[in-house]
């Protein structure tokens, strides 16, 4: 595939998904690794599990969030950053919780199942930007109910600020890249239609073929930092000299 110019598209939209951050060490939810091949969703990441043992969605998170405080941004959420510094008319729609691509210098991202850096309670919507809430405060000290994760877990509606943007983002775009989401989880996987079914020029960057590879009209089978370099080669770090 030859490289991308961005003064070819008036609106770029990037959507991602677990497969990107990868490369920056955080597992993925599916395939080989993947969080729900060691935990089960509806025991540590939904509503219900939460209303049962709090503590233990609680735990499950704060696990996630040390090892996402201590991953740095992917070569690949550095490119997208770089193309959004570049060409201003550029989406960035992700469903990763990690805050990665913000700490890459990516601006406005659409975040579909929130952030695992907020909580939210029910005397104020977003509680704090940090999560690290010690066990002592998982409780609201004001209003005295559980403070919840601000993810949208399986079985919560999306959030409908984000839902909006990304469908006035897709709607409009004429380039769609879609990186590292196996695309098996609605309504996020849905959104990419709007452009897909548009004629918008649509890239997938995944290594796998998902169910919904058939949408866009190039695939790129590799990791997304190489494709991204691939497509990108203007904004993309020179390799590293061996030493
Ligand atoms: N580069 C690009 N893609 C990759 C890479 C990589 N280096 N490594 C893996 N992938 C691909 C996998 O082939 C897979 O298709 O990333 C995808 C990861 O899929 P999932 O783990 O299902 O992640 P995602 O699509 O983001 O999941 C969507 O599901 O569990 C919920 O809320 C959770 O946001 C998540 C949603």
């Amino acid at each position: 595939m030859q490289a991308l110019a961005l003064d070819d598209y008036r609106a770029i939209v990037f959507f991602t998904g677990a497969g990107l951050s990868a490369e920056a060490g955080i597992p993925t939810y599916r395939g080989a690794g993947g969080v729900w091949a060691s935990y089960d969703y509806e025991t540590y990441a939904c509503q219900e599990a939460f209303e049962t043992d709090p503590d233990r969605v609680w735990d499950f998170h704060d696990e996630r969030r040390k090892r996402m405080a201590a991953a740095a941004p992917g070569g690949g959420h550095l490119v997208v950053a770089a193309v959004q510094k570049a060409h201003a008319a550029t989406c960035v729609i992700t469903q990763n919780i990690d805050g990665l691509h913000q700490r890459a210098g990516a601006e406005d991202v659409v975040e579909l199942h929130g952030s695992i850096w907020r909580v939210r309670c029910r005397c104020a919507p977003r509680v704090r930007p940090d999560f690290s809430v010690p066990a002592s405060e998982r409780r609201c000290g004001t209003c005295g109910v559980w403070r919840r994760p601000d993810i949208t877990w399986f079985g919560d509606a999306l959030p409908a600020a984000a839902v909006q943007r990304a469908m006035e983002s897709l709607a409009t775009c004429d380039l769609l890249i879609s990186i590292g989401t196996s695309g098996v989880v609605y309504p996020a996987a849905e959104l990419p239609r709007l452009a897909t079914q548009r004629g918008a020029r649509a890239i997938e960057i995944n290594p796998q073929a998902t169910p919904v590879s058939h949408l866009y009209d190039t695939v790129l089978r590799a990791p997304a930092a190489e494709a991204l370099a691939r497509i990108f080669p203007q904004l993309s770090a020179p390799p590293v000299a061996e030493a």
